[in-house]
């Protein structure tokens, strides 16, 4: 395949010595296309990276500040770039696992500002100045487990665990408002998230221990 303008420049020296056709106009439109198309599988090829544009000088990148886990990290994150993404392929914070990659199934949820928000559909540069937290936040420094982490271990809640990360954010902030909630408020409050494993009566019973665990019970 010709590069895009190599073709356009074909197409305008045709079009100046004959003057438009339609025959030259539908030429010049299939080139166009093409290296669109090309443009969206580079796009794609890197995961999100946006390595096929270019965009005008000082435009995509930038070097932001963020408070990620009670740490300042700054790197430079172009605007389009999902916090999920920057999260583990920038930060190497792995523990925030993409799934459907379109607010759908909760896997890539984190708090922010202790709010669960999907993180594969919030900008980066929108979250700078707000506290994000992800599953590698939670244990506390003395190697104490969130309930919800201990929890999890006494009751064996997930079987490939791929959802668990985001289940276990969104119960982080379910206990922060509600420590002695029902099973029905439980499985309302998760019902953003989905298990493929179909394991949810383990998972609601893991967040009713944890629940005991926060109340001290
Ligand atoms: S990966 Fe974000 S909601 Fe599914
Ligand atoms: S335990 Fe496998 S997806 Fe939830």
């Amino acid at each position: 395949m010709r590069p895009m303008s190599q073709a356009i420049i074909e197409l305008t020296a045709e079009t100046t010595q004959q003057g438009v056709s339609r025959r030259h106009f539908i030429k010049g439109a299939i080139a166009a296309s093409a290296a669109v198309s090309s443009a969206n599988y580079l796009f794609r090829a890197n995961g999100g990276a946006l390595l096929a544009q270019s965009p005008a000088a000082g435009a995509v990148e930038r070097l932001i500040t963020l408070n990620i886990n009670g740490r300042s990290r700054r790197l430079e994150v172009p605007p389009m770039e999902t916090l999920g993404f920057t999260l583990r392929y920038k930060l190497g914070l792995t523990g925030t696992k993409i799934g459907c990659d379109r607010a759908e199934c909760g896997a890539c949820t984190v708090l922010v500002d202790g709010v669960p928000l999907y993180s594969c559909s919030l900008l980066t540069h929108t979250v700078r100045g707000r506290e994000v937290t992800t599953i590698e936040g939670l244990e506390a420094e003395d190697g104490t487990l969130h309930p919800m982490q201990q929890a999890i271990l006494e009751e064996q809640g997930f079987q490939c665990a791929f959802c668990m990360s985001g289940f276990i954010m969104n119960t982080v902030a379910l206990l922060d408002s509600n420590q002695n909630p029902t099973r029905k408020e439980v499985a309302e409050w998760l019902s953003g998230n989905l298990c493929r494993c179909a394991d949810y009566d383990k998972i609601l019973t893991s967040v009713m221990r944890a629940a005991e665990i926060t109340r001290g019970a």
